[in-house]
């Protein structure tokens, strides 16, 4: 290689790595806003989007997460809808909470009227579904 060519090398070269030195963080940001969009997509949306896909679960989170959040108890503190709990106070499956949505429970008032015909028993299937999988869709991080 002689000296002429090297210069030559080197005069064409320098302003593309001078180019791309400057650019270096446009290509960063591009790679953050798809690396955030695919992020966005593919996060699984536990709480919201689970509880809202079903109706079961849009009439609990209508009528119930008020006081049942994430199938716990803001008023009694035994008497959360987990699955120990449930058990525990004689509530072995879907049917006997649909019925306490409906007809209420000590202090609990009955919300069959809200939740409308055949309501009562979606949400009974939602919470005893949630129930068996220890509200893990609901609270991912409790
Ligand atoms: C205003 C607050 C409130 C709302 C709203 C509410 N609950 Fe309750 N829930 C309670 C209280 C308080 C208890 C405990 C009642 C008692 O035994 O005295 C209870 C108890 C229960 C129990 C029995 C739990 C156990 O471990 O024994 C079930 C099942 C239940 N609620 C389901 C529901 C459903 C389903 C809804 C929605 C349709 C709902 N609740 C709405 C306050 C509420």
């Amino acid at each position: 290689m002689t000296n002429s060519q090297t210069s030559v090398l080197h005069t064409s070269s320098l302003p593309a790595a001078a180019a791309s030195d400057r650019f270096w963080w446009r290509r960063l940001l591009v790679w953050a806003a798809v690396l955030g969009l695919s992020l966005l997509i593919s996060w699984p949306r536990p709480a919201y989007a689970a509880a809202a896909s079903s109706l079961g679960g849009s009439l609990f989170e209508s009528h119930c997460a008020g006081c049942h959040v994430n199938g716990g108890n803001i008023l009694r503190r035994g008497k959360t809808l987990k699955l120990a709990a449930l058990e525990r106070n004689g509530l072995g499956g879907p049917e006997a909470i649909a019925a306490i949505a409906a007809g209420g429970i000590g202090q609990m008032g009955g919300y069959g009227a809200v939740l409308g015909e055949g309501g009562a028993e979606l949400v009974g299937d939602w919470v005893w579904q949630q129930a068996l999988r220890n509200w893990a869709a609901e609270s991912p991080n409790a």
